[in-house]
């Protein structure tokens, strides 16, 4: 059967595109589904993230750059999807790029990760109308807002009510709060999964796969592997 697609995107930087993609890859492979993350950034963040890893302990999904194809990506995906089940689209920042358009063109689900607060709900604008046009071709396209980098504090709520009250749109009732454990997940080629005492980051990250999985009508019958891909070098916990 040939692979769900999700593209994550959003034209405003630093919104937690890749935490989000790098997390949800990593989870999916360790419930046990053929996992592939497509980093289109020419950054390359996630290429590198993945290249962090030690050979003992890889990141548990396929990270591959294709940026240099730019919307040329859909031919390319298209080889990957007989052989995977979820690919994961990691956009870069610019949405006038061709990129995310390519993208949502051929996915199932788009993802716009948001910070509850007002620059990016004012950003988040321009993601969701690009959306909007998106599902014109696409009509079975499905897109949700997804906190990242969420805080306790009154701003934060008051902004995740504003994301709320969109019903095109609406914003995942799951996604990432912010946590050094996904800091530090980086810094070894891993997914919070990997790290030691980030109970409550992989927590998180399992809730936000659960609800993913479910919007692309994948079955939660697998649990994700405990202790695969771990480290146990001295960590601080988050
Ligand atoms: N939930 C989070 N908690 C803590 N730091 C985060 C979280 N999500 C992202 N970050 C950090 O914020 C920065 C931007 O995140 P990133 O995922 O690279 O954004 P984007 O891909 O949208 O540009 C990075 O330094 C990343 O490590
Ligand atoms: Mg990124």
């Amino acid at each position: 059967m040939p692979a769900k697609i999700v593209t994550v995107f959003n034209q405003k930087g630093g919104c937690g595109k890749t935490m989000v993609s790098m997390q949800l890859a990593a989870s999916f492979a360790l419930r046990g589904h053929r996992t592939m993350l497509v980093d289109m950034d020419k950054q390359g963040t996630s290429t590198i993230w993945a290249g962090q890893a030690s050979q003992d302990k890889p990141f548990p999904a396929t990270v591959i750059s294709l940026a240099p194809l730019r919307e040329k990506l859909i031919g390319e995906i298209a080889k990957h999807a007989e052989n995977h089940e979820i690919i994961l689209i990691d956009c870069p920042p610019a949405i006038e790029s061709s990129i995310p358009w390519a993208a949502l063109n051929i996915s199932d689900l788009a993802l716009i990760p948001v910070i509850p607060l007002m620059d990016n709900v004012w950003a988040s604008r321009e993601a969701k109308e690009l959306a909007r046009r998106a599902l014109e071709e696409n009509p079975d396209l499905q897109t949700f807002c997804v906190p990242s980098m969420a805080r306790r504090g009154n701003v934060f709520k008051a902004c995740t009510e504003i994301l709320q009250e969109d019903q095109g749109i609406p914003l995942l009732e799951t996604g990432l709060q912010q946590r050094n454990a996904y800091g530090e997940s980086q810094m070894f080629g891993l997914s919070v999964h990997g790290l030691s005492g980030s109970s409550a980051a992989a927590k998180e990250v399992e809730e936000l796969a659960k609800v993913v999985l479910g919007k692309l009508g994948i079955e939660l019958t697998r649990k994700p592997v405990k202790g695969k891909g771990s480290m146990n070098k001295q960590r601080e916990v988050a």
